[in-house]
C-alpha cells in the first residue's frame, strides 16, 4: 500500500520505518526542513535501538523516503497517519493546532479516497474535528473517511512492539476504513479491536492513565514498606503473580517521567473536567508522582544532611534506560532541587548528556563514565536504570567513593549483596534491608 505518515518525529519515523519494513511504499513528511534534509542524508534524529538499520535499509529499497512537502505526500497515499505533536498547553489541554493544520492541507490536497488516520495521542472526540476539518476546507466532493489507530509503543523498545504488539486498536465509521486498516496490520498477525472512533481515542489516553495508575499506586506503597520495614519488590511480586493484577509496571522508583504519561494524564485530566467529569483518581496519580521525587530527595538529605558542598554522584539522567529522552525526566527536577541546596553535581548518562540544556548543566560535572560520576563523590545516586550500571566492578566504585553511600532511585541491587560488600545501601521501599 502506499502510505504517508506526516510528522516525523519519534511515533511517525518508527511507524513508516515498520510499514515499510512490511512491503508498503512509505513517504514521511514533515514541515521541518532541517530534521528532513538530515533524514535524507541518513542521520537519524533521535536513538532508538534497530531503528536506524530499519531507516537505512528500506530507504535502500526505496520503499521508505522523506519529504517536506506535504501536499505531494497527501496526493500519492492512500492511507495518510497524522503522527503530529500533541504537547501540552499551560492549563493541560492538549495542543491540536498541528493536528488541525494537516488536517486543512490534507483536504487542500486531497486527489482521492483517504482513510486519514489519527496515530498521535489525540483527546476524545479530536476524530470528529477532524472530519469537520476536512469537510470544510475540501472541496472537491471526494469521499474520505477519518479512522483513529493509537500507538502504544515504548521508547527502547519501539520497533519490537511495533513488530510484536499486544493488540492493535482501529477506531472506524465505514466498512472500507475497517478492511483497509485490518489488511494493513494482517501481515503482523496480532489480536485486532475494531471499535468506534471515541472508544479508540478513550482507549489511548485510559491505557496510559491505567499504567500511570500501576505506578502510583507502587510508589505509594513502597511508602509505606519504608515505614513497616517491608520491601516492596516482594510485595510487587506477590500482587503481581495474580493473573488479574500482573508484574508490570509495579517497579516502584523515583516516579514516571517521559513525553507520554505526564503530558496524557494532564490531558484526561481536563478533557474529563471539560466534559463534567472530575477525575479525582488520576489527580491523586499526579500528585504521588510528583511528591516521589521529594521522597528521594529526602532520603539524600537523611542520610547527608547538608547538602551544601557536598559532591554528589549521578549515574543515569534519562526518563528511562534505552533512550536518550530526558523530556520530563526525573532526573532534572533531582538535579535542580540538588543545586538549590548548594550541591556538587558529577553526573554520567550513556546517552543523553548532549541533550541536557544550557541551565540545568549549569554547576553540573559531566563524567565520563560511571566510575567517574563516583570519584570524590559523598554519595552515588542511581536515577536510571541502565543495563551497565547493573555491572559496576562495586569494589572500584568503593574505592572511588568518599563514603560507601549509594541510594538507589530504581531499585537496581540486591541490598542484602550491596551491605556484604560494605555499603550503606537505601532503596524506594526496601526499608525491610536499611
Ligand atoms: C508509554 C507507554 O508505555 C506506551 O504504551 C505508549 O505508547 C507511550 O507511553 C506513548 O503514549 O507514546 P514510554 O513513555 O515510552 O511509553 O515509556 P514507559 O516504558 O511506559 O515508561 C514511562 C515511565 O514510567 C518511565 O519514566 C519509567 O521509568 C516509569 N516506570 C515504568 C516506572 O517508574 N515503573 C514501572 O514499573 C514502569
Amino acid at each position: 500500500m502506499h502510505i504517508s505518515i506526516i510528522g516525523s518525529g519519534y511515533v511517525g519515523l518508527v511507524t513508516g520505518a515498520c510499514f515499510a519494513e512490511l512491503g508498503n511504499i512509505v513517504t514521511c513528511a514533515d514541515n521541518d526542513t532541517k530534521k528532513i534534509s538530515e533524514l535524507k542524508r541518513g542521520a537519524i534524529p533521535i536513538y532508538e535501538p534497530g531503528l536506524k538499520e530499519l531507516i537505512f535499509a528500506n530507504t535502500r529499497k526505496k520503499r521508505l523516503k522523506f519529504t517536506t512537502d506535504i501536499g505531494g505526500a497527501v496526493k500519492s497515499a492512500e492511507i495518510i497517519f497524522l503522527a503530529v505533536g500533541t504537547p501540552a498547553l499551560e492549563n493541560g489541554d492538549a495542543d491540536l493546532t498541528g493536528i488541525e493544520h494537516v488536517a486543512r492541507n490534507i483536504a487542500i490536497n486531497m486527489n482521492s479516497y483517504k482513510v486519514i488516520v489519527e496515530k498521535s495521542t489525540v483527546p476524545v472526540e479530536t476524530g470528529k474535528w477532524v472530519k469537520h476539518t476536512i469537510e470544510t476546507y475540501h472541496k472537491r466532493g471526494i469521499k474520505f473517511d477519518v479512522a483513529s489507530n493509537p500507538e502504544f509503543l515504548k521508547e527502547g523498545r519501539a520497533i519490537n512492539d511495533f513488530m510484536h504488539p499486544d493488540r492493535i486498536v482501529i477506531g472506524v465509521e465505514s466498512k472500507k476504513a475497517r478492511d483497509t486498516l485490518v489488511n494493513l496490520y494482517k501481515p503482523l498477525n496480532a489480536p485486532i479491536v475494531v471499535t468506534d472512533i471515541k472508544s479508540a481515542e478513550l482507549i489511548k489516553h485510559a491505557s496510559n492513565s491505567f499504567l500511570a495508575t500501576k505506578i502510583s499506586f507502587i510508589n505509594a506503597l513502597a511508602r509505606i514498606c519504608d515505614k513497616v520495614g517491608a520491601d516492596i519488590t516482594e510485595v510487587a511480586m506477590g500482587m503481581g503473580l495474580d493473573k488479574r493484577i500482573g508484574r508490570a509496571f509495579l517497579n516502584a522508583g523515583i516516579g514516571y517521567g517521559g513525553s507520554c504519561f505526564p503530558k496524557d494524564l494532564d490531558a484526561f485530566i481536563t478533557i474529563s473536567e471539560k466534559l463534567g467529569y472530575n477525575f479525582e483518581l488520576l489527580k491523586a496519580v499526579r500528585d504521588i508522582n510528583e511528591t516521589q521525587k521529594d521522597f528521594f530527595l529526602e532520603k539524600i538529605k537523611e542520610k547527608l544532611w547538608i547538602l551544601k558542598d557536598k559532591t554528589i554522584g549521578i549515574l543515569g539522567l534519562s526518563f528511562k534506560p534505552d533512550t536518550d529522552d530526558i523530556r520530563n525526566a526525573p532526573s532534572i527536577a533531582i538535579i535542580e532541587a540538588l543545586k538549590a541546596e548548594g550541591a556538587k553535581i558529577k553526573a554520567y548518562d550513556p546517552c543523553c548528556m548532549a541533550k541536557i540544556n544550557k541551565e540545568v548543566r549549569k554547576g553540573l560535572k559531566f563524567c565520563k563514565d560511571a566510575y567517574e560520576a563516583c570519584r570524590g563523590s559523598d554519595c552515588l545516586l542511581i536515577v536510571t536504570e541502565w543495563d551497565e550500571f547493573k555491572e559496576l566492578d562495586f569494589a572500584k566504585v568503593k574505592k572511588l567513593l568518599k563514603r560507601p553511600l549509594i541510594i538507589d532511585g530504581r531499585n537496581v541491587y540486591d541490598p542484602q549483596v550491596m551491605k556484604k560488600s560494605g555499603f550503606n545501601y537505601i532503596g524506594i521501599g526496601r526499608g525491610k534491608h536499611e
